[in-house]
């Protein structure tokens, strides 16, 4: 009897940290969001640590490499987060999720914060808030080399099959661009990249600096000239927890220097050159 009561008052008292934790970082009661969400910098700070998902298979901006021997989360959006972690005074804790599960892990309070090369759309802006736009994309269609006479516009496509990552707007780009092809959705980018080279899907769309990057590791693909139609939903920005107005303010202060001083340039620049030296070991 005394033993058991023992074991309750341990539960009891781990169900109070579990509480606690709760209510500083990260937030997992999405009724209370708002109320918490005002203090959300403050939060990462006092915790010490900014909890970032991404998905980290798109180079240039996030994937594995091997440094040193060892595997490891590099690209343009970590050298962003690394940056924002050390003028926060904090550090950084990476969940590499498949991207469809990128902003659910936002929403469910598993993450301060998504960087993924995400595009800021009216449509994600119902249920998240974004900073400013760090990077505009253009969207791009890579096929084989083998395919380059054959595949010269879109009409050429027609009851082909065309790729997209999984949860990305580059599903509704085919679905809206491409009305004759038949849509092919996978988790990851590498994934896609490995169909395309064996000929199960005939085309895949990417966005640009992402497209070139896969193409400059790949000698059998080519990102072709046809056109596809791009809008201002496109570009990327960090997403955040609706009504994090403080963090919002601080990351946008942060953002704007890096814009401003050519740091995200470079980082998109050293980050190509890193994932085409990692491909080539
Ligand atoms: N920009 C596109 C979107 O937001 C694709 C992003 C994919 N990101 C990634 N890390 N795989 O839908």
């Amino acid at each position: 009897m005394k033993k058991l009561f023992g074991s309750l008052i341990v539960l009891a008292g781990v169900l109070v940290l579990g509480a606690c934790g709760n209510s500083s970082a990260n937030n997992t009661d999405s009724s209370s969001n708002t109320a918490s969400a005002d203090n959300q910098l403050e939060a990462i700070k006092s915790a010490g640590v900014i909890n970032v998902a991404t998905s980290a298979d798109f180079a240039p901006f996030e994937f594995h490499a091997l440094i040193d021997g060892k595997d490891q989360i590099v690209g343009a959006d970590i050298d962003l987060v690394n940056e924002i972690a050390d003028q926060l005074g904090v550090t950084v804790n990476i969940l590499d999720l498949d991207f469809n599960a990128v902003l659910t892990a936002l929403q469910q309070g598993k993450a301060d914060i998504a960087v993924s090369g995400i595009s800021a759309t009216e449509e994600r802006k119902q249920t998240f808030d974004f900073t400013d736009n760090y990077f505009t994309p253009e969207q791009k269609l890579v096929i084989n080399k083998d395919n380059a006479s054959a595949y010269t516009s879109i009409d050429s496509f027609a009851s082909k099959k065309v790729g997209a990552q999984k949860g990305s707007i580059q599903e509704s780009i085919v679905q809206s661009q491409f009305a004759d092809s038949q849509l092919v959705s996978i988790a990851k980018v590498p994934n896609l990249i490995n169909e395309l080279k064996q000929g199960s899907i005939d085309g895949l769309v990417l966005e640009s600096a992402v497209a070139d990057s896969y193409v400059a590791q790949n000698d059998d693909l080519m990102v072709t000239d046809i056109a596809l139609e791009v809008s201002a939903d496109d570009s990327y920005a960090i997403a955040l927890p609706k009504g994090s107005t403080e963090l919002q303010a601080e990351l946008n202060r942060i953002l704007k220097e890096l814009d401003e001083n050519g740091t995200i340039s470079e980082y998109v620049q050293k980050n190509t050159d890193l994932a085409n030296e990692n491909a080539a070991q």
